[in-house]
């Protein structure tokens, strides 16, 4: 593994939605990074969203520093030289295209040390497939955070079939070090764990509506009194433990059969999409969101998230 301590500086690719909190992740935790993008404008909007994360992480008590002191240790650039050549650790946020990331990671390439990690937080695009257009494809890896990367603790760290394991644990204790909580696959796999976790309970979510066995809210309900709150304590498989395993099985006897095996695209997401209800966006999905509904549930989701992430930041 890596000496963590060799780790100085950071190219961030992308200062989108996820690589603009990445970036300030970093800086926050004394790392200089250089952010990268294809226009001012878009590295514009990257630092207006950074500046109003800071502003929220001062009001809540959480920084040990001044906005200005972890500002000066990010700089903004189109150019990749700029951005890369003195990069120790390489995180990529752009379009979730194959061919684009391709093309990124090939450029990229050209302008890092031999011994840079190149990590990509893709949502669940293929390692293997990326590192097929690298020179030493051994030290790349999948870093997968979750939106808002700011306030989420989890990242995903996927190896494809060529990354060393010195890869995936210097990747693991970085993340670590900026207080993220890395989790490392054995190996890749479609939509690495919690996306597959996720889809598999929309899917039967999704089931559930079609069925008119509940509506949207009673689902959503069930999940946030039930599930919701005792996973994010006690892991699935632990509750199961918890539970005692004869029962589960007793269970998966009669229901495994009885649950959505849909294989295509979902059906009720098809209709839905058809019919341009594709949920806050254009004003309606399962639900209806006038005004400022959907921006006032998202206040109030990344409030509470705050309050847990200081929770754990006072631990
Ligand atoms: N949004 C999410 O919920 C989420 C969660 C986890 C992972 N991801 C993944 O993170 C990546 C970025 O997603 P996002 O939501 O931040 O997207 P975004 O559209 O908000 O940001 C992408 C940024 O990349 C820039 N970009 C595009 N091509 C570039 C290039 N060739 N070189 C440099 N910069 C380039 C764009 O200008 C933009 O600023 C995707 O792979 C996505 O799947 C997204």
């Amino acid at each position: 593994m890596m000496d963590l301590s060799k780790i100085k500086t950071i190219g961030n690719i992308g200062a989108g939605t996820m690589g603009h909190a990445i970036a300030l992740q970093f800086a926050m935790h004394g790392y200089n990074v250089n952010v990268l993008d294809t226009s001012q404008k878009a590295l514009e909007v990257g630092q207006r969203h950074i500046k109003s994360d800071i502003e929220t992480f001062t009001n809540a008590g959480i920084l040990s520093e001044s906005a200005e002191q972890i500002l000066n240790r990010l700089s903004f650039t189109t150019d990749y030289k700029t951005a890369l050549a003195n990069a120790d650790f390489v995180i990529e946020s752009v379009v979730e295209k194959m061919s684009v990331k391709k093309i990124v990671w090939q450029e990229a390439e050209k302008y890092v040390a031999d011994n840079t990690i190149l990590a990509t937080n893709t949502s669940g695009l293929s390692p293997s497939e990326i590192q097929t257009v690298l020179k030493k494809p051994d030290r790349f890896v999948v870093a997968h955070f979750w939106n808002p990367a700011q306030l989420m603790p989890l990242v995903e760290v996927v190896p494809g079939h060529k990354t060393s394991q010195s890869t995936i644990d210097t990747t693991v204790h970085l993340m670590n070090h900026i207080d993220k909580h890395a989790v490392a696959l054995n190996k890749e796999s479609l939509g690495f764990v919690g996306n597959r976790i996720q889809l598999a309970v929309l899917r039967e979510a999704f089931h559930i509506v079609d069925e008119g066995i509940a509506s949207p809210e009673a689902v959503d309900d069930i999940i946030k009194y039930s599930l919701g709150r005792r996973w994010s304590l006690v892991g699935p498989i632990a509750s199961a433990d918890l539970g005692g395993l004869d029962v589960f099985s007793n269970i998966s006897s009669y229901l495994y059969a009885d649950l959505s095996s849909e294989q295509g695209t979902d059906p009720t997401l098809n209709k839905m999409v058809s019919e341009n209800k594709l949920g806050l966006k254009t004003g309606s999905g399962f639900f209806t969101w006038d005004g400022d509904a959907g921006k006032n549930i998202v206040k109030e989701r990344d409030e509470s998230l705050l309050k847990l992430l200081k929770a754990d930041l006072e631990k």
